[in-house]
């Protein structure tokens, strides 16, 4: 944003001193939706751009909508699409969109009833936003069982409520990216990210731990038969429907033997898969998110990206995704980032004038290369820099593609 020509003023609420470099930090925290509102008029702020799901699901969007200002982000019944699973797999339903089998349940009995209908594994996923930790695979009916009883028994509070019992798919996974402006809708490039917490994608899952873009394995072919089956019928079934839908569509997919799938939407850039987008976009980034907002897609500059590709290794803090360890002094990001390397911060602060963690993923290492392994190595190189001891991260991010690579 801060890179855009079109951008005079940045402002961050509330920011970390990553950030700080490039915007002037507010303290107003993301779900504080009034303060969000009193700042922006006292202000005279001109466009927002809302980052996380929550305060879109809050109708934060909406909100700024009614006094006058353009915002990048669905309105909450929009945003539902990540809000609810049940409400997004219904809408791949109505729109034929594909997706795997599910049924939603509102009770523990009807859910184990429901669950005698799946084979095993089966995946059960509680309804609401539960920081990506409410789905659960399950390899055994018992798993299956005691899983529904954990999410009516209140394990994600009330995101579980209701839940969704799917079909489980067999593929590669991929993220797949689009702009829309409620009618029209342009494609915004691709990513892979490591969900899981070890080496070797192993241990437990985690909002995603390293990340490259683009995805090879999202073919040309199949990102056209992602926009054509997926994307253009969800943005087309929600202007339909009265509720359209402006902002990034963040398309989680699995590549099966009968094409691409959905597994689920998320209604912003993804972390870190923004990180590695970010680092491969060439142009006036605010100029063309203001253009989804005010509903000129149609005639915006259309999104390029650099031929190279972009990797970026999640440094996290010691007892991630549990309790990480707070207060962790981070140093050596100047020597990291000699030679081109991006350090992006996440879950940091400062405590006096010391760098410290304050989140469970911290830093995002970031490189760019002709290939995936380049960029690997250079990330590493990047990390391998870093003076981090209460930190840690996966040592093999890429490794998909490096082994392809190789071949
Ligand atoms: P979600 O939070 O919906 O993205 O789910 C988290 C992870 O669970 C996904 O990234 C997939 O690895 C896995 N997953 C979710 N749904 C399915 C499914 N129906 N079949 C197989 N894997 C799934
Ligand atoms: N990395 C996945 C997410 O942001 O939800």
């Amino acid at each position: 944003m801060a890179q855009s020509p079109s951008c005079a003023k940045l402002y961050a609420a509330p920011g970390n001193p990553g950030i700080e470099l490039y915007a002037e930090c507010v303290p107003i925290s993301v779900d504080d939706i009034d303060g969000l509102i009193a700042f922006v008029k006292a202000h005279a702020i001109d466009f927002v751009v809302v980052g996380p799901e929550a305060p879109l699901v809050a109708g934060l969007a909406d909100r700024l909508r009614t006094i006058g200002v353009p915002a990048f982000g669905p309105s909450a019944a929009a945003a539902r699409l990540e809000g609810s699973k049940g409400f997004t797999k219904d809408l791949c339903a109505r729109a034929s969109i594909p997706t795997a089998a599910y049924v939603r349940c509102t009770g523990a009995e009807e859910a184990r009833t429901v669950l005698e209908g799946f084979a095993i594994p089966v995946v059960i996923k509680a309804d609401g936003l539960a920081a990506g930790k409410g789905v659960i695979i399950a390899e055994t009916r018992e798993d299956a069982e005691a899983a529904i009883d954990d999410m009516f028994d209140g394990a994600f509070g009330s995101a579980g409520a209701e839940v969704v019992i799917e079909e489980f798919m067999i593929g590669e996974e991929a993220s797949f990216f689009a702009l829309s402006d409620g009618k029209d809708v342009i494609a915004f490039g691709s990513a892979q990210d490591h969900k899981r917490v070890g080496d070797g994608d192993v241990g437990p899952n985690t909002g995603g731990m390293g990340a490259y873009s683009p995805a090879p394995v999202l073919t040309a072919e199949l990102e056209t038969q992602v926009m054509d089956r997926i994307i253009r019928p969800t943005v087309a079934t929600l202007a339909a429907e009265g509720t359209p839908y402006v902002g990034v569509l963040f398309a989680g997919l699995m590549l099966t033997a009968e094409g691409p799938k959905l597994i689920e939407y998320n209604c912003r850039f993804g972390d870190p898969e923004c990180q590695v987008l970010m680092m491969r976009f060439k142009g006036d980034f605010a100029a063309l998110l203001h253009a989804a907002a005010t509903g000129t897609l149609a005639t915006a500059e259309p999104p390029a990206f650099s031929r190279d590709y972009a990797l970026t290794v999640v440094m996290a803090a010691n007892g991630y995704p549990g309790t990480p360890e707070k207060g962790g002094a981070i140093r050596g990001i100047a020597d990291a980032e000699a030679g081109g390397v991006r350090v992006f911060h996440a879950g940091t602060a400062r405590d006096d004038r010391t760098l410290v963690a304050a989140g469970g993923r911290v830093l995002n290492v970031t490189a760019t290369g002709k290939s995936v392994t380049v960029a690997k190595a250079r990330a590493y190189t990047g990390v391998d820099k870093l003076d981090f001891p209460s930190g840690f991260c996966r040592r093999d991010i890429g490794w998909r593609e490096v082994a392809r690579e190789a071949e």
